[in-house]
């Protein structure tokens, strides 16, 4: 670590855990970083699973380091260990996908260890934040690839395609769920050829889905909740909801499902009646099995298949575009780090924790000791500034 105390430490651990294969730093980051001042420590190998080697952080001005646990802001992708967290400075400022709304036992550590914690997910879709909007931009990774894993296990073609042996139709594809996953997975499918239909149970998203050439699935069924989330539907508006899909689902040969309702299980939106009805040869992508599953079936990272139907259940998907999910992540890390990080009356980057900033107020999940400090003497314009 470096020699003079002053120097704000930026530490970047590898993810070794659940086939991550993201880094939360990528070069082209950090060099920005490197210039203004910080020092970047990468663990050793940290890169490699997004194919990022060594030299490469070393040459955007990165030291190598085993200690990355022991900057003084740590960034990471998913939730640390108990022992990662042991390996944290008491003071020291945590930055990544923490859970908040259900790794209780993690934020619980945090606390007692002095950790501030900022979550990535905590963050506010206002749009002063969209540059540090990560569960977007992974997301939108995860809608493309479901589209891609249907089109791999399902046993027809997506799109049209007129030859001498004759005419094969568009494939039917239904998205469940049209946030941003949803979109994406709507756009990709039609530009694959797909005929495509929406659904959610915001109101709102039937624009949205119409913009992407898809069209809207109305169940007359409305569940808009807060910060623009959906709220989970009632006994009997689910009873209702799933009778009415079940009807709609046995049209498709594709239903990609992503709904989610933040800090709860996963909607039940396909019943296994539902899938009895589809035709041999469809397939259900389900990218809510980390939190249950949207489909009665699902078996969470594994493929079942039922009466000739798929249902995929891939965990983790941004980790399979692992070079541009890093990429994605790091500018969403950077634009944090510029709101956290001022410089001080010499010139130097140092942490300037001002939680009177409604995005920082909403992303900080655990208030550790780095908020003791004192304040920063800086502006917010050289808090912008600081890392440019
Ligand atoms: P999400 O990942 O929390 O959920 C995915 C989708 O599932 C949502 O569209 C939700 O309405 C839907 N859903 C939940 N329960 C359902 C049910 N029972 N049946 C059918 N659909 C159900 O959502 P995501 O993608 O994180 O988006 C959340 C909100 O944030 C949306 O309103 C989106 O438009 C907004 N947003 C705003 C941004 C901004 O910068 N202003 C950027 C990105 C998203």
């Amino acid at each position: 670590m470096t020699a003079d105390p002053r120097t704000l430490t930026i530490g970047i651990p590898a993810a070794c855990r659940n086939g991550e294969r993201r880094v939360a730093l990528v070069p082209d980051v950090i060099r920005r970083l490197v210039a203004a001042g910080v020092e970047v420590l990468v663990q050793p190998g940290a890169g490699a699973g997004a194919l990022i080697d060594d030299r490469r952080f070393t040459d955007a001005g990165a030291t190598l380091s085993d200690d990355a646990w022991g900057a003084a802001v740590v960034v990471t992708i998913a939730p640390p260990s108990g022992e990662e967290i042991a390996r944290l400075a008491p003071n020291a400022v945590l930055v990544g996908f923490l859970a908040p709304l259900t790794a209780t036992d993690t934020l619980a550590l945090l606390r007692q260890r002095g950790v501030t914690a900022f979550a990535m997910e905590s963050i506010p879709r206002i749009s002063r934040a969209q540059a540090m909007d990560a569960l977007s931009s992974q997301a939108s990774l995860s809608g493309y690839k479901a589209v891609i894993e249907a089109a791999e296990h399902a046993t027809r073609l997506l799109p049209m395609m007129t030859t001498a042996a004759g005419t094969i139709p568009p494939a039917r594809v239904l998205v469940l769920g049209a946030g941003v996953a949803g979109l994406q997975a709507l756009a990709t499918a039609r530009r694959l050829g797909a005929r495509t239909t929406g659904y959610d149970v915001r109101p709102e998203a039937a624009e949205q889905v119409r913009s992407v050439g898809a069209e809207w699935l109305e169940l007359g069924i409305q569940a808009a909740g807060e910060g623009g989330y959906a709220r989970e539907l009632t006994d009997v508006e689910r009873d209702r909801q799933q009778q009415a899909l079940s009807d709609a689902i046995a049209r498709f040969d594709i239903v990609i499902t992503t709904a989610l309702v933040p800090g709860r299980p996963a909607p039940r939106l396909v019943t296994a009646d539902a899938v009895a009805q589809m035709a041999s040869g469809s397939v259900v992508v389900d990218l809510a099995g980390e939190t249950g599953g949207n489909c009665e079936l699902t078996q969470p990272g594994e493929t079942v298949v039922r009466r000739s139907v798929t249902i995929v259940s891939p965990l983790n998907l941004p980790a399979t575009v692992p070079e541009h999910a890093s990429q994605l992540y790091a500018r969403n890390v950077q634009a944090l780090l510029e709101l956290i990080i001022a410089r001080d009356g010499e010139g130097r980057p140092r942490l300037a924790l001002d939680l009177s900033d409604e995005i920082l107020a909403a992303a900080c999940v655990v208030r550790g000791a780095a908020l003791q400090q004192p304040p920063a003497p800086t502006t917010a314009e050289a808090r912008a500034e600081a890392l440019h």
